[in-house]
């Protein structure tokens, strides 16, 4: 069967509620937040419970709404998924009964894909959606779908569906990936360690979400170490045993409140922060002028010299690289550095596209490809309408609209929900003037 072309499909899941963040900007944010756990450890967690039928238990899980679709996607399989408390969820796959992920969960969230993996593993079968293209670009799985045939399976693609088995186990290898690919990484780990024999991942990812996975698997029993700065190797075993973990600490979120207290000359203290996993964000920021100090699993940023931002170049790179998640709060710090700064996005294609929408509120952008931008500053930018359409950009816009003059109106809000927990709240609590509000529902179309 002809491999997966990218999959574009017309359907569309029913809509979390729409929303709209209003902001009146101008404020200078002072105070502390609390750093919530990471969605790119927590997806990969949940998943990876999969692998066992004894009872593993989460703390430091986000109260986001894409864990809660990974919930729901796992109760649809009959896998027991229990939320005793805030923060804390517990999973329980005994005989999971349905090895089908629907449509409906990758459109909604394409880490559903994670399940492949786990799913194969355990059970030696699953048909599974293709999660398609994004907002922010193609975003194939031919990597994640390779390394699965390489440990043996068989996979074949029909209508948007991927229909996987491994009859008898999966085996060890060497999968070789041509660049890093972070979800592929962990797919391949979490077919390789229920694998019979050894595996060779590389070049792995070094994200520090997938020492996370790598963490919680090593509870479980799993035989799991990286042997070189992007190699993982792994002794696959017969049986998993249910552990307990507590989820790392959001590194994309904590960059988030940096840019906030930067761009608005404030001095806020971030808690829970996991600076470690910032150096090359920290050192972006040292470079523009962002005065960032970093304590023990604190982060105290000062925007006091806020006049004196310098224009600087940047470029996304696998970890220990600049993350790609951090540019667009990053870009929206650089409209006020005095100069030119020249942006090289280099993981996705098309995650420079929420640029137009700054220009809106005064940003002054030129974009020369998908993947370069140059962004001239300082501008002072102006409360505008503007909608988004990813859960970065989302998060980026709302530091616009902080950094600017009057009142913005962001539609699509409910893109950020999906990633950041009680964001509106956290501002709030800084001092910022943010609301939640619902958007006017259309009216459903009349026969
Ligand atoms: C993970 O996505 C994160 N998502 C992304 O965060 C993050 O931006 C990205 O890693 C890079 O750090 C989760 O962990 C849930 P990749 P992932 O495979 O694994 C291409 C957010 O907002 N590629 O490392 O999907 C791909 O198109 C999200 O939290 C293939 O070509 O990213 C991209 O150009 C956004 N074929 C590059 O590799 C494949 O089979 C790197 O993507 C897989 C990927």
């Amino acid at each position: 069967m002809a491999d997966a072309r990218p999959f574009h499909w017309e359907f569309q899941p029913e809509p979390v509620a729409p929303e709209a963040f209003r902001i009146e900007g101008g404020r200078v944010l002072e105070g502390t937040v609390q750093v919530s756990g990471a969605k790119n450890a927590a997806l990969k967690l949940l998943a990876a419970a999969t692998l066992t039928g004894e009872r593993c238990t989460f703390t430091n899980v986000p109260e986001i709404e894409d864990v809660r679709v990974m919930a729901d996607t796992l109760r649809d399989l009959g896998v027991t998924v229990d939320h005793p408390a805030p923060n804390t969820y517990e999973v329980a796959s005994g005989d999971v009964e349905w090895l089908f992920v629907p449509l409906e969960a990758a459109a909604k969230m394409r880490a559903s894909f994670i399940l492949l993996g786990p799913l194969l593993s355990r059970f030696g079968r699953v048909i599974i959606s293709n999660p398609g293209g994004d907002r922010i670009g193609r975003r194939p799985v031919n990597l994640h779908v390779d390394a699965m045939r390489a440990l043996g399976a068989e996979i074949e693609y029909r209508n948007g569906y991927y229909f996987a088995k491994a009859p008898g186990r999966l085996r060890g290898t060497t999968v070789t990936f041509p660049f890093v690919t972070v979800m592929g990484t962990e797919n391949a780990i979490l077919a390789a360690v229920l694998a019979d024999g050894h595996t060779v991942i590389r070049p792995a990812a070094q994200e520090p979400e997938v020492d996370d996975l790598i963490a919680f698997l090593r509870k479980m029993g799993a035989e799991i170490e990286r042997t070189g700065p992007d190699t993982i190797e792994i002794e696959g075993r017969k049986r998993l045993r249910g552990a307990d973990h507590r989820v790392v600490p959001d590194r994309i979120e904590a960059g988030t409140f940096v840019v906030a207290a930067a761009v608005t000359g404030g001095r806020v203290t971030l808690e829970g922060a996991p600076c470690e996993h910032l150096a090359a964000f920290v050192e972006t920021m040292g470079r523009v002028g962002v005065s960032v100090s970093c304590g023990v699993d604190t982060i105290e940023v000062s925007g006091a010299d806020r006049d004196a931002y310098r224009a600087v170049d940047i470029e996304t790179a696998p970890y220990p690289g600049l993350a790609t998640d951090l540019q667009s709060p990053t870009c929206v710090l650089l409209t006020q550095a005095h100069g030119a700064s020249r942006v090289h996005e280099a993981i996705f294609e098309d995650r420079l596209e929420f640029l137009g929408e700054l220009r809106r509120m005064g940003a002054r952008v030129d974009i020369a490809d998908p993947h370069h931008a140059t962004i001239h500053g300082p501008s002072p930018l102006h409360g505008a309408e503007v909608e988004i359409g990813d859960l970065r950009a989302g998060a980026s816009m709302i530091l616009a609209a902080l950094t600017a003059e009057g009142t913005s109106t962001i539609h699509g809000a409910h893109h950020v929900h999906r990633g950041y927990e009680n964001i509106a709240r956290k501002f709030q609590e800084l001092g910022a003037r943010i609301e939640r509000a619902a958007e006017p529902v259309a009216p459903a179309a009349t026969a």
